[in-house]
C-alpha cells in the first residue's frame, strides 16, 4: 500500500535549497483516484479517535485537512503563516529543515479541553508540526495526535512531537 502511494510522489533535488530532496505531491493531486484512496486511508486511521477539530498547516496541510474534514464531518482550523489571519492570533516561531518560520492560529479557534488532530502533508524535522501543537496547548486545547501523508523517518521528526498518536501513510 505504502509503495503504491509513494509512486504518486516526485523527488525534486536541491529544492528549495541545495542538498534538500523535495517530496512533490503534485502527481498525487493530479490523480483523483489516488488522491481519494489516500484521503480514505488517512480517514480510516483517525475515524475511531474522538477529535473536535482538525488543524491544517499552511499551506500543503490544508489540502489534506480540508478533504478529511469534509469526509469525516469534523471542523477544520487553519494554522497560517504570519499576517494572514484576521483578528487576534496566537503565534509560535520554530526552526525548519531550511530556515525558520512562524505559525499563527486565531485566538478563538478552540475551547479549553478541545481535542485537536494536527494534519500536514510531510513530517520532516517535526518543527512545523510541533509549533502547531504548541499553539494548540497555548490555547488550552489538547493535541490528541498527528497525521501526515509522508514521513521522512531519517529526520526523526516524531521525536519532537508531543502526542502518543503519530501516524503517516508513506514512510521514507
Ligand atoms: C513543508 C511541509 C511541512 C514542513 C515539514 O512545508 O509541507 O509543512 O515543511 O518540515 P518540518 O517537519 O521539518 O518542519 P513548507 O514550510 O515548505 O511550506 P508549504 O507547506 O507552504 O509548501
Ligand atoms: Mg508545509
Amino acid at each position: 500500500m505504502s509503495d503504491d502511494f509513494s509512486s504518486c510522489l516526485r523527488d525534486i533535488p536541491d529544492f528549495p535549497s541545495p542538498g534538500i530532496i523535495f517530496k512533490d505531491i503534485s502527481p498525487l493531486l493530479a490523480n483523483p483516484q489516488k488522491f481519494t484512496e489516500v484521503i480514505d486511508a488517512m480517514a480510516k486511521i483517525i475515524e475511531d479517535q474522538s477529535i473536535d477539530f482538525l488543524l491544517g498547516i499552511d499551506s500543503r496541510g490544508f489540502i489534506f485537512a480540508s478533504a478529511l474534514a469534509q469526509k469525516l464531518k469534523i471542523g477544520m482550523v487553519m494554522a497560517r503563516k504570519p499576517g494572514k489571519l484576521p483578528g487576534e492570533v496566537v503565534s509560535q516561531s520554530y526552526d525548519l529543515e531550511y530556515g525558520s518560520a512562524t505559525l499563527e492560529i486565531q485566538k478563538d479557534a478552540f475551547e479549553a479541553g478541545d481535542r485537536i488532530l494536527v494534519i500536514d502533508d510531510v513530517l520532516a524535522t517535526g518543527g512545523t508540526a510541533r509549533a502547531a501543537s504548541d499553539l494548540v496547548e497555548k490555547m488550552g486545547a489538547h493535541t490528541a495526535g498527528y497525521l501526515f501523508f509522508v514521513e521522512l523517518e531519517f529526520l526523526n521528526g516524531r521525536q519532537v512531537l508531543n502526542a502518543d498518536s503519530v501516524n503517516s501513510l508513506v514512510k521514507f
